[in-house]
Order: C-alpha cells, then sequence, then structure tokens
C-alpha cells in the first residue's frame, strides 16, 4: 500500500481509506450484519487499509469498534464525525458533545485520530467556527482528539463555498477536509486544492465513485441529460459510452478502477476514501489506488470535456442509519 501524508498533521496513513458510510456503510446498508461489517474493517486492514472513516450517523462505529479490538487500536487511525444540524433543526452544543460520547463508546475507545464536522452547509460554515469549533479545540487538549477536521456537503453545496470560506480563513484551524472530487466533478482542482496545498491541510477524497460510476445506466443517463441541457458537447462525446475511452486499449479494466486511479493522482488528494461492503470490492478498490496515473491523453482529455462541470454525481445516500 503506498503510504500519504495527511496534510500536516503528521498522520501517515495508506492512500486507500475505507470509507464505512455511503450507501453501502460497510454492507450494513444493505442488510449485513455488524460483525460483517467488522470482518471486513479487519479484511482491509490486512490489505494494508490503516484510515477508517466513520460518522455518527453511519450506524458503523460499532463495527469499526469491534475491528480495532482485534486489529490493535494504535495500529489503525480512526476518522470520526458529528453533526450540527439535522434535517434544518439545530443540534445543541450539550446534543453534539452527548453524540461524542456516544462515537468513543461505539467506537470502544478514549480518543479519534480525527473527528470532522459533518456535511457542513455554506449557511452552517459561521456556527460551525464560532460555536463547535471551540468544544473541538477543548476536547483536542483533553486529548480525545487529536486533529480537527470538516466535510463539506457535495449535494447541496456543489460549488464548494463552504470549503472556500473555511480554507480562506487567516491560521486556518481546519486540518484536515474532505471533499467531492472525481472525473464528472473536478471544480476542487480550481476551488480547493490550491489552498489546501498553501496551507497544508490534509484532503480526504469522496464520492469518487459512488453511483454514477457504480450503477449500470447511470452514467450514460448523466451525460445524456447534460447534453440536453447543453452543458457538454454532443459532436465530442459518445453518447452510448461516455468514457469508453478509458477502457479502450486495457489503459483501464473498469471504470471504477479508472475511477479510483484518476483520483488518487490528483495533485493535491492525500487519501482517497472507497466504500464498500463487498469484499472483491475491497481488494480490486485497494489495487486500483495503488495504481500508476491513467495515460496522460487520457487525464487530459477529461479535463477537456468535463474539466467544467460541477455538482455532477454527488447524490444523497439512500439511508442514514442513526438519526444524531
Ligand atoms: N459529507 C460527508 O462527510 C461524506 C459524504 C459522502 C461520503 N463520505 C465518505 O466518503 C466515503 C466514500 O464515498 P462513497 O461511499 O460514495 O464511496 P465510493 O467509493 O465513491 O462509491 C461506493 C459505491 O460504489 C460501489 N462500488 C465500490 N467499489 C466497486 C467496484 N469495484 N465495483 C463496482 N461497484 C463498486 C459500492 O457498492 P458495493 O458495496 O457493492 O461495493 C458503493 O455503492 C463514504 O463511505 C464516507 O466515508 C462522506
Amino acid at each position: 500500500m503506498d503510504q500519504v501524508s495527511l496534510g500536516s498533521t503528521g498522520l501517515t496513513v495508506g492512500a486507500a481509506g475505507l470509507g464505512c458510510g455511503g450507501n453501502s456503510r460497510l454492507g450494513i446498508g444493505y442488510g449485513k450484519s455488524e460483525d460483517e461489517a467488522a470482518g471486513l474493517v479487519e479484511a482491509a486492514f490486512d490489505q494494508g487499509v490503516t484510515f477508517f472513516d466513520t460518522a455518527r450517523v453511519y450506524g458503523t462505529e460499532g463495527a469499526v469498534g469491534t475491528a480495532a479490538q482485534s486489529i490493535g487500536r494504535d495500529r489503525m487511525v480512526i476518522a470520526t464525525k458529528g453533526m450540527i444540524y439535522w434535517k434544518e433543526a439545530d443540534i445543541d452544543e450539550a446534543a453534539f458533545l452527548q453524540n461524542f460520547e456516544t462515537s468513543l463508546r461505539e467506537l470502544k475507545t478514549d480518543y479519534v485520530d480525527l473527528f470532522s464536522l459533518h456535511g457542513i452547509r455554506p449557511a452552517y460554515y459561521q456556527r460551525a467556527r464560532d460555536i463547535y469549533l471551540p468544544i473541538l479545540l477543548r476536547e483536542k487538549e483533553k486529548g480525545r482528539i487529536r486533529h480537527i477536521g470538516i466535510t463539506e456537503s457535495g449535494p447541496a453545496d456543489p460549488g464548494q463555498e463552504m470549503l472556500s470560506t473555511a480554507l480562506a480563513e487567516d491560521d486556518c484551524p481546519w486540518e484536515a477536509v474532505m471533499l467531492a472530487f472525481h472525473m464528472l466533478n473536478q471544480g476542487a482542482r480550481q476551488k480547493v486544492f490550491p489552498k489546501t496545498i498553501e496551507k497544508g491541510v490534509g484532503t480526504q477524497l469522496m464520492f469518487v465513485v459512488r453511483n454514477i460510476f457504480s450503477q449500470p445506466n447511470l452514467l450514460d443517463e448523466t451525460v445524456g441529460a447534460l447534453m440536453h441541457e447543453g452543458n457538454l458537447d454532443p459532436a465530442r462525446i459518445d453518447a452510448k459510452a461516455p468514457l469508453g475511452f478509458l477502457l479502450a486499449d486495457g489503459h483501464a479494466a473498469s471504470l471504477t478502477e479508472a475511477a479510483y486511479r484518476y483520483a488518487r493522482h490528483e495533485p493535491g488528494a492525500d487519501i482517497v476514501l472507497f466504500g464498500t461492503g463487498n469484499v472483491a470490492h475491497l481488494g480490486a478498490n485497494i489495487a486500483a489506488i495503488n495504481m500508476p496515473p491513467l495515460p496522460a491523453d487520457d487525464v487530459a482529455l477529461l479535463k477537456t470535456l468535463f474539466g467544467h462541470l460541477s455538482g455532477v454525481g454527488l447524490d444523497l445516500p439512500h439511508t442514514y442509519s442513526k438519526v444524531p
């Protein structure tokens, strides 16, 4: 497994980070048990994964905690997240702290390596910084949080406004951010990476495959709609196989492989998160994230054809497990 530094946190982790949310939620999202999910975490660790991203709302902290008891807590880097609002209603400071205690209990640990404010929409940023950041700083003082981060809401913030504001802060308080980036959603190249690189802020990439590159026909339908709306040039794109050029002559073995390789080698990308509940996908994705870049001509074509798009393929998960 290739090793990467997470910004200036001092953490060095495997480049492929196991995302324990998304639609799969380690398989719990489609009926697997918590023990099976813990088994998947252990299988990931056995294949070199050391970074695990979970959250209170995913309902997978318990599985990560169970796996940590077998693996050894100090051999894993565990990241979790807490929400500050739920369906337009604020989660007050007391409830937020109570959720943090529950996270530690579920994870069966007394510290998390990275704690992030979860899915912060632009309108909530001020509140995140003024009210919840001080709470996290106090927990950091106590040693219960090692590093502090913030994650964007892909579907609610396609223009990445929240991160633009957060990264413009003097003495940026956020040590790591999580952002949406993929082959048809490349806006972070202008909006996020220049600042994270300049300020030494760690990056975790999400939505790299999601549904658009894993569900049959969704890519073709999405590209068809974008052409119809005038956002893509039909003269330049094969409507029946919009990314067929990536699979030609063995450039990549599959669209998921291409998607993970594309994200991994973007300048500014630290950890590529991948979400799965499937052991075969686990192995394939770790392999893909450790492969060399796609051919330079393919990368250039992806930029030319799709570099102007934003907000594509950023769908909400089908369900969250826990309501905070
Ligand atoms: N705002 C936030 O904080 C936020 C928002 C979104 C995501 N995230 C984090 O980012 C992580 C990654 O996002 P994501 O869950 O959307 O993951 P992803 O890696 O972009 O996509 C995963 C989806 O693709 C499928 N898949 C994975 N590998 C495959 C393969 N080799 N072949 C075919 N299908 C494959 C998975 O289903 P299978 O189970 O069948 O493999 C799953 O449905 C999440 O788990 C979560 O930790 C955070």
